[in-house]
């Protein structure tokens, strides 16, 4: 069982070292709120995705997927009220110069809540400390523009998504013609995002550009509320089926005056991350909106033919919204433990066998033949069915904490006994129990351990 808290710095300097996540364009003194995934890392991101799109996709009969473009028409972002209202609202202070975002600053949100005429009354400068300095609030749109074709002019101004989610509100017509599915039914989609942050930090945790993983559920009118609870407790459940721990999770609602310009009411999941409890997993009831507004600002009809009622309904949405790069952080985060051993301390990543990027090691006792060409061979046949890594370098102790450092739940060893007997050991990373398998029965165990 777990029982290690981890500080950021630990978990930024772990990543580095083996290969999870590096900062981007290091080399040139990296780039505020932009991240690279490493070769481990990009393992454990794609394991992230095949989870999710099993069990929100694939798995559902009334699911289907979407992959749109990244830059749609700048018509879209008008319509969702994007360019109208996805806007942070920026102050400086006037005694260090210091730019953030109003509504991170301590006591703002209270100072909203209980209805103050100025929010920013008595809330101090997180950097050097003054009250009562700060500049007019003014809103900044964080999604970033470009330009499409050859001329800078406002005419070819675009702008890249800021959410996955407007796709599957522009393709809802054509994606239902072609699925033929009834209500409820959800358009799911994986991809990147881009948002011009004001304030960065804490790692991966609120970045520049981002991916996600968005579901639309599409509901009668009327059921919305009924979705709403289902897909709020959905995203507590797989977070605890990934095996991350119950007590650093929770749901928050938020309150009316937080809500986005589309949602009647909005749920967040939240991790009690190092630096305090942080949004994971969002869950919004959009209603009608953005289908309501599509079809007002484009012309064409976005609706539903419900056949028992003979009539055309505009459905409502439920959308549970996660990002991959935070689900990444808080299954690094809760995985982490430390224990004591013979060398001192052994640091193990216990992530559940679904998303440990990888899943066996193979490792001969030693670098001679006939052992490594038998690890060899077992590497290639396990290759077939896993992310498989095989190491011959360093002693056998070293190679099995390099393992537990990348979280690998299981290790098989060759040793100089397998020539003879045929069989070789399975070391597992929580219990670090050894257990004489036959390889031919290899595969099957393995199985057994990992539960695929
Ligand atoms: N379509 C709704 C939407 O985008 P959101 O709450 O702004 O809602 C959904 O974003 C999820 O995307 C968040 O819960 C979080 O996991 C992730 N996310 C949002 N902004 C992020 C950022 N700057 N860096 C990393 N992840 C982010």
């Amino acid at each position: 069982m777990q029982t290690q808290t981890v500080s950021m710095d630990t978990i930024v300097s772990l990543a580095k070292r083996r290969g999870f996540v590096f900062q981007s364009s290091e080399i040139y003194g990296g780039w505020s709120a932009f991240w690279d995934y490493g070769p481990v890392g990009v393992e454990l991101k794609r394991n992230i995705r095949e989870a999710w799109w099993h069990d929100v996709v694939q798995r559902r009969e009334e699911v289907v997927g979407l992959e749109a473009a990244i830059i749609m028409h700048p018509a879209v972002w008008r319509a969702s009220g994007h360019l109208e209202s996805f806007n942070d609202l920026l102050v400086d202070c006037r005694s260090c110069k210091q730019r953030f975002r109003a509504d991170q600053l301590p006591g703002y949100e209270e100072n909203v809540a209980e209805g103050r005429p100025d929010p920013l009354e008595g809330v101090p400068c997180p950097n050097c400390g003054a009250r009562g300095q700060w500049t007019e609030p003014r809103p900044f749109n964080t999604m970033f523009r470009t330009h499409v074709g050859p001329v800078e002019d406002e005419a070819s101004v675009a702008y890249l998504r800021p959410e996955t989610a407007q796709a599957m509100f522009v393709q809802f017509q054509n994606v239902l013609t072609a699925s033929r599915r009834k209500l409820p039914f959800g358009i799911a989609q994986i991809g990147r995002a881009f948002r011009n942050e004001i304030t960065t930090g804490n790692f991966i945790f609120r970045m520049r550009e981002l991916e996600q993983m968005e579901l639309e559920y599409f509901v009668r009118p009327g059921e919305d509320e009924h979705w709403f609870d289902y897909w709020r407790s959905y995203t507590l459940e797989w977070f605890r089926s990934l095996g991350v721990r119950p007590e650093r999770l929770r749901l928050r609602d938020h309150e009316k005056h937080a809500l986005s310009h589309y949602s009647k009411a909005t749920t967040d999941l939240e991790y009690e991350f190092p630096f305090g409890w942080g949004e994971l997993w969002g869950v919004a009831n959009r209603t009608d909106f953005d289908l309501k507004a599509h079809a007002a600002a484009s012309g064409r009809e976005l609706t539903y033919f419900d056949e028992e009622t003979k009539s055309h309904v505009v459905p409502y949405v439920v959308e549970p919204a996660l990002g991959v790069d935070r689900a990444f952080l808080v299954l690094l985060l809760d995985a982490y433990d430390e224990e004591p051993d013979k060398e001192g301390t052994r640091v193990v990543l216990r992530f559940h066998p679904r998303v440990a990027p990888v899943k066996v090691a193979v490792l001969p006792l030693s670098r001679k033949e006939p052992l490594t060409r038998t690890a060899r061979e077992i590497r290639d046949r396990l290759a077939e069915l896993y992310n498989v890594e095989y190491d011959e370098t360093g002693s056998i102790g070293k190679r099995y904490r390099r393992q537990d450092e990348i979280g690998t739940p299981l290790c098989v060893t060759v040793d100089f006994q397998t020539q003879e007997d045929g069989a070789v050991t399975i070391r597992d990373r929580d219990t670090m129990a050894q257990d004489r398998v036959s390889i031919a029965e290899l595969e099957g165990a393995l199985r057994d351990k990992l539960g695929f």
